[in-house]
């Protein structure tokens, strides 16, 4: 069999590139509504902590540039406000309009919808001139893009010399018999959760298969520093379901 170059991964089914970033865009149309309700089902609400301490790490403060990339539904962005009130600039990019528009939503009901920047846009080419960013955020967003070390150039391009990069991602489990035990939940769980709430299997069976296709966290990082970035390091969360990848631009 000919092996296509240029095909790349849909959590297990070989694809390629532009078919990839249009699944990945049915996907988050699909489940954009219920997206939100369901990150609480299938954590038990951890993904809230992990994302308080993504922000504990970020510590951020008034008069910068954050950029959250595949912001989504604005978990990250709406915590970075929080912090800083309305004392900096906060841009919110995501390929998908239906998880924007869920997050503008959102935005009103809290009161604060002109406080953020929305932009329609890809992680690999963002629309966002160079050095132009202080800390560039992406959460549960870096597995789903098509070309992964595009989108981390494509950060180092935007940040500013002294900018700060962060991804929280899914990752891979620090002991053999824990990530047994993970994936025996996650297949088993997640996609008939996913049926039950948003009708959707299909959604939820690509979101399990796309977290085992994620590099590995000394995978990611060195490819994070090859992106151009200094102090590439890594942070696990609850055991390595989870990691804070972090980086510098000089
Ligand atoms: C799992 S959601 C994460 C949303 C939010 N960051 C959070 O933590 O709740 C993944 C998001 O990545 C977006 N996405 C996927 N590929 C992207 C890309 N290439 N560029 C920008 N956003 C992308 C999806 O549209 C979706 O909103």
């Amino acid at each position: 069999m000919m092996l296509n170059p240029e095909s790349t991964q849909f959590g297990h089914e070989a694809v390629s590139p532009e078919q990839k970033t249009e699944k990945v865009i049915e996907v988050f149309d699909s489940v954009a509504s219920k997206y939100d309700l369901m990150n609480d089902i299938m954590s038990g609400g951890v993904h809230r902590i992990w994302k308080n301490h993504l922000i504990r790490k970020i510590r951020p403060r008034a008069g910068l540039h954050y950029l959250d990339v595949a912001g989504g539904t604005g978990d990250i962005a709406f915590r970075i406000r929080e912090k800083v009130g309305n004392g900096a600039k906060i841009t919110l990019c995501d390929l998908n309009t239906e998880m924007l528009s869920v997050g503008r939503d959102r935005a009103i009901n809290k009161g604060y919808l002109n406080d953020f920047e929305w932009i329609t846009g890809n992680a690999e080419a963002l629309p966002l001139p160079d050095n132009s960013v202080d800390v560039y955020t992406i959460a549960f967003g870096l597995r789903n893009v098509t070309r992964i070390d595009n989108a981390l150039t494509d950060a180092f391009r935007v940040l500013r010399p002294g900018g700060r990069f962060f991804c929280l991602e899914f990752s891979h489990m620090e002991e053999n018999y824990m990530q047994k035990l993970y994936d025996a939940y996650s297949y088993a769980f997640i996609p008939k959760a996913g049926e039950l709430i948003t009708k959707d299997r299909a959604s939820y069976q690509y979101l399990v298969e796309s977290i085992r296709k994620m590099p590995t966290q000394n995978a990611l990082k060195d490819r994070i520093s090859k992106a151009g970035f200094s102090k590439s390091t890594f942070e696990n969360l609850s055991f390595g379901i989870a990691a804070i990848h972090s980086g510098s631009k000089r």
